[in-house]
């Protein structure tokens, strides 16, 4: 992490767990680290726990995010969740393009853009996720595959727009299942997307820009990852479920 450039940032992503209750009482559990100063921290939770989420952050530092939107700001898209939505909920941040969301529910490179495009547009924070699987790491061509989904997944964004998106690099192969990418491949990673978006749009937006890893960050992997100087935080599944592991992961970025 490199504070003097960039915000710090441990992003939960609860995805499709805790009832409505569930979260208010969990979220109500974290409240301890509206203490916390150095880093942002946001709860990225189910759309129907929102409400709950928002009313138990009240007053608190800590910020509530989605794990997805649709692209267009209402019409007949049945089950879908607007932008326009989400900010009459105060979200600030919203998940884009999470492997699982293109793995199960055809995201493509292309909806990731316009989603991307239409949160900011409305005001939310894009965390736009990349990553590799594990056969493309091990054909070597995983810079490649990296490339094009920056590449895409920005299309169309001005410099600013570019300082307002948060960039999650999280390998497929090490999300959920006790593989974490080791602190040196995952700077690799970071600092070769950083890299790219200083190929398009230069050193002062590049460094700007939150990287963070996801896949199996947990408490006692976190700092050595976020001591790296491209890894500005994390997207955490599985250990933002548990309040003391997401609190020592919180501490870890100090
Ligand atoms: P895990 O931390 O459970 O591996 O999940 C990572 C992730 O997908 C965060 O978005």
């Amino acid at each position: 992490m490199d504070r003097r450039y960039r915000k710090t940032i441990v992003a939960g992503n609860w995805k499709m767990n805790l009832t409505p209750s569930e979260a208010k009482k969990f979220a109500a559990s974290l409240l301890p680290l509206n203490s916390v100063k150095y880093t942002h921290i946001a709860l990225c939770v189910p759309a129907i726990d929102i409400p709950a989420v928002t009313k138990a952050l009240k007053n608190s530092h800590l910020a509530v995010g989605a794990q997805n939107c649709h692209f267009e700001e209402k019409g007949a898209f049945t089950g879908e969740v607007s932008v326009p939505m989400l900010r009459d909920l105060n979200v600030k941040y919203v998940i884009i393009g999470h492997s699982e969301r293109r793995q199960y529910f055809g995201e493509t490179d292309e909806t990731v853009n316009k989603k991307a495009l239409a949160a900011l547009a409305g005001g939310l924070r894009p965390i736009i996720c990349v990553g590799e699987t594990q056969e493309q790491r091990d054909a070597g061509v995983t810079e490649e595959v990296i490339k094009l989904q920056i590449k895409l997944a920005i299309k169309d964004m001005t410099p600013a727009q570019i300082r307002r998106i948060t960039v999650a690099y999280e390998p497929i192969w090490a999300i959920g299942t006790g593989k974490t990418a080791t602190p040196e491949d995952a700077e690799a990673v970071c600092k070769f997307i950083r890299a790219t978006l200083r190929s398009f749009f230069g050193a002062r937006v590049a460094r700007s820009v939150s990287i963070l890893y996801g896949g199996s960050m947990n408490e006692k992997n976190a700092k050595a990852l976020m001591q790296q100087p491209d890894i500005d935080g994390g997207l955490i599944g599985g250990a933002s479920l548990k309040a003391d592991a997401f609190t020592a992961i919180v501490e870890a970025s100090k």
